[in-house]
């Protein structure tokens, strides 16, 4: 990718030292986390009521970010601790590599072994990711032109949620790394699927488009995790952008760098969306400017508008950037960051993760912290000398 130089010297300096001194914390902290959890189980969220870590079984979508940190985390600061806590990771969440029971395998798997090999080039993870991809394909159907998020229940029959956008991450990747070709054909199928029923004029995008898994007819469009049927889930917005930007990234198409662009035109300029651009729960939440926020979405959203960056003209280059650069120092103020030894050893607070549901409202949660590191590395790589 092409390097900018958009920054200034003095900002450069300043953004240099905020990477740095990240990392170094999210090394100790998560030494501190490593200690709180159960061998078996991968950190998900904490609760500051009651002072506890909250660890998952491994068929639980967030089982790869807690190892993908660790390697993000030891790719800067080569603290040989965390690269054998990251392998121990790997090793627990590695039979993940043939369930399908949901859509979720590209962010279990592509974010933890898909970093593992890009950073090692240990072929045994390669290996993983390409049965990986196997077992995600199952949950493609032709007659709808779309892989199933989730199984069949009460509420849906064939439930397709934006957020699967971002599990083609994995297919790209291993039909570009010498595995079957059938897997990318897969994700571009879906990705033009969920281009023509789940986004609305203005770019924002439903949750969860429901259809009829034998004519592949859409039944209705939904929420699940949001304010209400119509409204703008934040964090959907942030799978939405960033799973366009892969699509771009894999394919050159230029019709998902024009969703991109729409998805990241309604976010900025969103009249709702807050000074320091960590967005409210949802954008259309009620009790805004009271609601609580979403710093996971923040840290997603940055972390895709730095991509976005890379293949944009200069003057949206510059407005994505700054609007990402905004966002990493709102996470990396107190206002958002945890204290050291403190939160169980995450980085960030105030996450939101089902509202509705009355889960994980306003706590740290696992892939804000994945996605911030993701967004540190990215600038530092892209934007500085
Ligand atoms: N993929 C589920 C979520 O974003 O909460």
């Amino acid at each position: 990718m092409s390097m900018l130089t958009l920054p200034c010297f003095a900002q450069e300096k300043e953004m240099a030292k905020l990477i740095e001194e990240n990392f170094q914390f999210a090394n100790s902290q998560y030494k501190l986390l490593a200690s709180n959890i159960p061998s078996d189980k991968m950190p998900q969220a904490y609760d500051p009521k009651t002072g506890k870590v909250d660890s998952r079984d491994i068929q639980w979508w967030c089982s790869g970010f807690y190892p993908g940190s660790l390697w993000y985390i030891y790719e800067q600061t080569k603290d040989e601790a965390i690269k054998k806590e990251a392998i121990r990771a790997l090793e627990v969440i590695s039979p993940n590599k043939t369930y399908t029971g949901n859509h979720d395998l590209g962010f279990m798997m592509f974010c933890s072994f898909g970093n593992a090999y890009r950073i090692t080039a240990e072929p045994s993870y390669k290996d993983i990711l390409f049965e990986s991809a196997a077992s995600l394909s199952t949950r493609y159907r032709p007659a709808v032109k779309a892989i199933q998020s989730w199984n069949k229940s009460k509420y849906w029959e064939y439930p397709v949620i934006i957020d699967n956008m971002m599990n083609l991450e994995l297919l790209n990747w291993v039909s570009e790394q010498g595995g079957d070709k059938k897997f990318k054909d897969i994700s571009i199928t879906h990705a033009n699927t969920t281009l023509k029923n789940h986004f609305r004029p203005d770019g924002s995008s439903y949750h969860v488009v429901d259809y009829n898994p034998e004519t592949g007819e859409v039944l209705r469009k939904a929420t699940w995790q949001g304010a209400a049927n119509s409204s703008a889930w934040a964090r959907g917005q942030g799978w939405s952008l960033y799973g366009y930007i892969l699509m771009y990234r894999s394919t050159k198409d230029k019709k998902y760098l024009r969703q991109a662009k729409a998805v990241a035109n309604f976010i900025l300029n969103h009249p709702d969306l807050p000074e320091d651009k960590i967005p409210f729960w949802d954008f259309d939440a009620p009790f805004i400017p009271y609601a609580v926020k979403d710093a996971s979405a923040g840290a997603l959203i940055a972390s895709a508008l730095l991509e976005l960056g890379q293949y944009s003209k200069k003057a949206k280059q510059k407005e994505y950037v700054d609007a990402a650069e905004t966002m990493i120092r709102s996470l990396a103020s107190d206002a958002y960051r945890s204290q050291p030894k403190e939160n169980g050893g995450f980085l960030l607070m105030h996450s939101t993760g089902a509202l509705p549901l009355n889960s994980e409202i306003d706590i740290p949660i696992i892939y804000a912290d994945y996605y911030f590191l993701e967004a540190l590395k990215r600038y530092k790589d892209w934007y500085l000398d």
